[in-house]
């Protein structure tokens, strides 16, 4: 597999776009309507994750993603039957998994996939035979590599939140380390044919270092994105994310 260091992917996720709606009831602010905005400001993607207790995006949004975008659709999902059977009715490009519950998931966040490897493996086959691409959210963690490479996963999304979490918290060494794993094992993961993409907490402060790391082809950021909108609008807040990814790949 080749790296693409020229190019990387933006996926903007709009879950919290539906977190303000749902505040309210009714359907405004339409995270369809931000999905499109996103769409047209130039990102390469949406990323809804539909939780169990559709505490923000609902079935319905998933509906209209799919009649609407003409960018992929990265559908985050828990590994729970009723999800399964939501992608193969919609065969979404990707499904990226993630862990909902605290036993689902590794100290450092990410699902744990090396407990879960036999279910795991059973469980997105008929995903892939569908033909959507499996993500899987792991931490940077070497024996979660292997796993999600073992049950036949084509991507793997690193988790950055450790990493955000100690640069908004000043704790500089912590933020280093965390940044070095994020490095150590995106190269890692890229030497045994997986794609890599890296998500979770990213801002403009923080976004610079990951996605100068060659290996990686997305970042799916969200919470910032939509929070920055407030104050610039969603189009020049991507705009100005778009510059600093195209700036450190350069
Ligand atoms: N990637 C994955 C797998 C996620 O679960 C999330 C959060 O829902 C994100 C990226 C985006 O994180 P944030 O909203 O903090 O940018």
């Amino acid at each position: 597999m080749t790296n693409n260091a020229g190019h990387i992917r933006l996926g903007v996720n709009i879950d919290h776009v539906a977190t303000l709606r749902n505040a309210r009831g009714g359907g405004l602010p339409d995270p369809v309507r931000a999905a499109l905005l996103a769409q047209e400001a130039g990102a390469d993607g949406i990323t809804a994750h539909l939780r169990e207790d559709r505490r923000h995006i609902i079935d319905s949004d998933i509906d209209r993603l799919m009649e609407t975008l003409t960018v992929p659709l990265n559908f985050e999902m828990a590994a729970t039957d009723e999800m399964q059977k939501i992608a193969l009715r919609h065969k979404p490009h990707a499904v990226c998994l993630v862990p909902e519950k605290r036993e689902e998931r590794t100290t450092e966040g990410g699902l744990d996939v090396v407990r879960e490897e036999n279910k795991l493996a059973h469980y997105i086959a008929p995903l892939r035979e569908a033909g959507c691409r499996v993500s899987i959210f792991i931490a940077a963690d070497a024996r979660q590599i292997a796993a999600a490479h073992r049950i036949g996963a084509e991507v793997i999304e690193l988790h950055t939140g450790a990493y955000c979490d100690a640069d908004a918290e000043g704790r500089t060494d912590d933020r280093d380390r965390e940044l070095e794993m994020i490095r150590e094992m995106s190269a890692h993961a890229h030497s045994l044919g997986l794609e890599v993409h890296a998500g979770h907490g990213l801002n403009y402060d923080t976004v610079t270092p990951v996605a100068a790391l060659p290996e990686v082809m997305e970042l799916n950021i969200g919470h910032f994105l939509i929070g920055e909108a407030v104050f610039r609008g969603l189009g020049p807040a991507l705009h100005e994310m778009r510059r600093l990814m195209d700036a450190a790949r350069a």
